[in-house]
């Protein structure tokens, strides 16, 4: 007998002399108590929401109208990435309400999705005034919600819509013709780099490259045989 397998022998004799024949385990790190159990997404996610809602880290917090934290499915296999709330987000409190996000509505339509099977939200939470471009600094404040957000979710795939999402999360700094062909890591989750909906209705040339990202997206993540 290998001496293991002595000292088990040896701890169960112990343990029958002492307990009779009820035996008695020592709690381990990998034997978690019931309420050890991880909570839902759902729950964690709104009870992070809870806790970073009156976020007034930078200035943003003070101009804000709403906190536009995410909205959709917290158990979304897709979560798609946007830059910060514009009016119309601001005065809801969810984003992509205003003319981008109809467009992106009728985007997801397309490849047979509803708002309600992703989850999507934007790298600032509170709007920036006369949407002006997110600062640096603002960036560096708000992308640990992001980042929180995203491990919490664990999506099979994340989707950015514009360079800023994409710059943010990929820490790359190149032009979005060249970014999106490819599928990158993040923190080990799939991201594929798109056009933002806002700049499909600027320039109507991009619709077409858009609408082939999109394709390869249902190809890759929603079709599963
Ligand atoms: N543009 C974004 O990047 N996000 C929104 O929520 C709305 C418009």
């Amino acid at each position: 007998m290998s001496s293991i397998d002595d000292l088990l022998s040896c701890y169960l004799k112990q343990n029958q002399e002492l307990f009779g024949n009820t035996l008695y385990l020592e709690k381990t790190a990998s034997m978690p108590e019931q309420n050890d159990t991880q909570p839902e997404p759902a729950m964690r996610l709104s009870s992070f929401y809870e806790q970073i809602r009156h976020c007034e880290q930078c200035s943003l917090g003070k101009t804000r109208t709403n906190f536009v934290f995410g909205d959709g499915n917290e158990n979304a296999d897709l979560v798609f990435v946007g830059e910060a709330p514009g009016k119309q987000e601001d005065l809801l409190g969810i984003p992509f309400v205003g003319r981008a996000g109809k467009l992106l509505d009728r985007i997801l339509e397309a490849i047979n999705l509803k708002r309600s099977d992703i989850f999507i939200c934007n790298v600032l939470k509170c709007r920036p005034p006369n949407n002006r471009d997110p600062l640096a600094g603002e960036i560096e404040q708000c992308e640990p919600y992001l980042q929180t957000q995203l491990e919490m979710i664990n999506p099979k795939v994340i989707i950015t819509l514009g360079r800023v999402a994409a710059k943010t999360l990929l820490h790359l700094d190149l032009p979005l013709g060249q970014m999106r062909n490819n599928t990158y890591l993040y923190h080990g989750i799939d991201t594929v780099v798109t056009y933002h909906p806002a700049a499909l209705l600027r320039n109507p040339n991009l619709k077409k490259p858009a609408w082939e990202d999109f394709q390869r997206i249902r190809d890759t993540y929603l079709i599963t045989e």
